[in-house]
């Protein structure tokens, strides 16, 4: 970084992710422009709205606008005023909801004319393997003498505003100057950074995000064979989750995979309602679920 504060572009700066993340970063002295895509939620980010519920992020952005700490843009070309572009776009599936490798770097296309030498790019979306990579070859083909690291996001929507600054921070990069870099970053908002070789981290990443699939679908199918039963699956798992430390981390049925389906516009298996007490399940396997946060 070559000036104090830094000044960051957050690209995908108004969604879930990279608004958090842009406010957090503001908070803590970061100069931050987010640029994204969107006229609409960049203008109501601007006015000072958040599009979409964050607990304890309202007071951070009035303060961020008060203090002229951070901006909405949605010209892509802001990024060349930045010590670090932050990355963190939405992850597209094709059609059959596979991801695309090259859609990551196919978005960058319009900030790459922009960049500079000496910036370092941040790639914060989950993405698939090998796409840090990819990107890194764009850069480079672009003759650009950019640093580039990717440090995954892993916070749960909700919980940002506390999450950014308590977890660990995932740092990935080719070289101990980059490594150092990024980490710098990340300094501002979280005391502990883990490193790893950018495939490392990716995998780490997406094992994170398959490890708690997992767990969803298998509370998921706990919760359709008590309910095949006539049983209720909710009060079979206060019983067996009570006081009992190996079970503490078991999610409740229909959590999440219910909140994907529905960013993802997923159609399948139909929404059921059941009359047990149980929260109503809507989403029952990981199979048509593949999308990735
Ligand atoms: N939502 C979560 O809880 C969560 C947690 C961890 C990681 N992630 C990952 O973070 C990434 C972002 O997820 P999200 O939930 O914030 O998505 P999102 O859809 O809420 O936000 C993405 C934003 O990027 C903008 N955008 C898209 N293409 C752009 C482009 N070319 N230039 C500028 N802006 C562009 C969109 O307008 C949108 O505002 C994904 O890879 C996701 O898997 C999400």
């Amino acid at each position: 970084m070559t000036s104090c504060p830094p000044r960051v572009v957050v690209v995908g700066g108004c969604g879930h992710v990279g608004l958090p993340l842009g406010i957090a970063l503001a908070s803590r002295g970061a100069d931050v422009v987010l640029h994204d895509l969107s006229v609409s939620a960049a203008e109501l980010v601007a006015s000072g709205t958040l599009p979409f519920e964050e607990p304890g992020a309202q007071p951070l952005l009035d303060e961020a606008l008060a203090a002229a700490r951070l901006r909405t843009s949605t010209d892509p070309s802001v990024v060349a005023d930045a010590d670090v572009v932050v990355v963190v776009i939405g992850t597209p599936v094709d059609e059959h909801l596979n991801p695309d490798p090259a859609s990551l770097p196919r978005a960058l296309a319009a900030c790459v004319p922009h960049l500079r030498d000496g910036q370092l790019v941040v790639l914060r979306s989950t993405v698939y393997p090998g796409v840090t990579a990819l990107v890194e070859a764009v850069l480079h083909d672009a003759g650009l003498q950019v640093d580039v690291a990717f440090c995954p996001e892993r916070i749960a929507e909700g919980r940002a505003m506390t999450e950014l600054f308590s977890l660990p921070q995932i740092v990935s990069a080719r070289s101990e100057r980059v490594l150092a870099r990024a980490e710098q970053l990340f300094a501002l908002l979280t005391e502990q950074t883990v490193r790893l070789a950018p495939e490392e981290a990716e995998l780490a990443k997406l094992f994170t995000n398959a490890w708690r699939y997992l767990k969803f679908a298998a509370v998921n199918q706990f919760y359709m064979i008590a309910d095949s039963k006539g049983l209720d699956f909710a009060r079979i798992q206060e019983a067996l989750t009570r006081d009992y430390p190996r079970a503490a981390d078991m999610p409740g049925s229909g959590y999440a995979a219910a909140r994907a389906c529905s960013r993802t516009r997923c159609s399948w298996p139909p929404s059921t309602t059941t009359t047990s007490s149980s929260a109503t399940l809507r989403c029952s396997s990981t199979r048509a679920c593949r999308c990735t946060c």
